[in-house]
């Protein structure tokens, strides 16, 4: 890890403290720490238990005694080195310890590199509320290292390439091709298949997908428009994850959710049809399922008018008109939602 030469060339304080879950720091967090040392750096390790329970007031409040107890200043940057819990439950202690102090994102899950990590969204949930209390803080750095990805459950790594896939269809036709392409050799690392070919392939997904993110979030920051197209298929995503009862996983409904949105669009007559199959084909080969499971159509109905993303009571979606182009509408016909709904 060369973590702690970086952070001395771009001056980052002498005191540091890595917040971390404990799986992650099982794995990486004596390394890291190490590299910090190494370079002269004071660093405090905190640890986490895994789970999305931690994204809560009562985990961050133990963070802020332990930033207490480390004589945190306001100079002091939390490194954030785990999934997407970690980055942002770590980056809301960030953004309010001591009115904000520096913030190292270090993603280690795929979902985080290529998503996450990027744009600035900080937050703890709030009882069953997600993410309802939080911040935009823009961290000062971002550093993925993808070898990490190698230890992560296919599963995970799935829920990585959900967003990856999203990312291309949202905004750049080219890099949907590239996943076409090459997305036999991006898997490889689950087959603990490490050389440097696949590692090639699987950085360039890191890389583009978070420059789209970026090139996104810097023309709408606080999300006041552009920005929602990134909730595709998340609308119909979200409410298959509920219904489920959270049995589908985040990465799994997504998918589900985008092929869904693709199929309403194509219903519309906007979207060809030969876009819909390339898309159900990339989304089959990343090892996602891409249709709808038998669930009841009313709670799912329901689940998405009690989305965030519905404006008013009316149902808003965010649908393909080509790969590589969106666009946002609140005029989806009653029958057509439900009717792609059945699956
Ligand atoms: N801020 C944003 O813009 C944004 C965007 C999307 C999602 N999110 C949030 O991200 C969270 C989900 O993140 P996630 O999917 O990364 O889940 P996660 O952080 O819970 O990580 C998933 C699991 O993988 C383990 N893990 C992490 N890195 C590993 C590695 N390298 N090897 C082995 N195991 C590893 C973790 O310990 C955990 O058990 C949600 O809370 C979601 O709301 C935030």
């Amino acid at each position: 890890m060369q973590t702690g030469h970086w952070l001395k060339e771009l001056g980052f304080s002498d005191k540091l403290v890595i917040i971390s879950d404990t799986k992650v720091k099982g794995l990486y967090g004596d390394a890291l720490r190490q590299s910090l040392t190494s370079e002269g750096f004071n660093t405090g390790l905190l640890e986490v238990p895994e789970g999305e329970e931690q994204k809560s007031l009562q985990a961050a409040s133990k963070l802020y005694n332990e930033l207490n107890n480390f004589y945190a200043e306001r100079t002091t940057p939390i490194l954030a080195l785990g999934g997407g819990v970690i980055g942002d439950l770590s980056g809301f202690v960030a953004a309010t310890y001591l009115r904000g102090v520096p913030l190292v994102q270090m993603p280690t899950t795929l979902l985080a590199q290529v998503d996450s990590s990027i744009g600035g969204k900080v937050a703890v949930n709030y009882g069953q509320l997600k993410n309802k209390i939080g911040a935009f803080y823009q961290p000062s750095l971002v550093v993925s290292d993808i070898t990490v990805l190698r230890s992560l459950a296919i599963s995970e790594f799935a829920n990585g390439l959900a967003e990856a896939i999203k990312s291309a269809v949202v905004w750049d036709k080219e890099f949907f091709a590239y996943l076409e392409e090459n997305l036999e050799e991006i898997k490889l690392r689950e087959a603990g298949i490490n050389p440097a070919p696949t590692d090639k392939a699987l950085e360039e997904v890191v890389v583009r997908s978070a420059q789209i993110k970026a090139e996104i979030v810097e023309q709408d920051e606080r999300d006041s428009g552009l920005r929602s197209i990134l909730n595709y298929g998340h609308t119909i995503g979200h409410a298959i994850e509920t219904v489920s009862g959270f049995k589908i996983e985040h990465g799994e409904a997504v998918a589900i959710g985008m092929l869904a949105a693709a199929r309403i669009s194509n219903k519309m007559g906007i979207l060809d049809k030969n876009e819909l199959i390339r898309l159900r084909r990339v989304v089959e080969r990343a090892g996602l399922p891409t249709e709808i499971p038998s669930l009841d159509v009313e709670k799912l109905i329901r689940a998405m008018k009690h989305d965030k993303k519905m404006l008013g009571g009316t149902m808003r979606f965010v649908l393909p008109k080509a790969i590589g182009e969106v666009f946002i509408t609140d005029e989806v016909s009653p029958p057509v939602i439900e009717n792609t709904l059945v699956g």
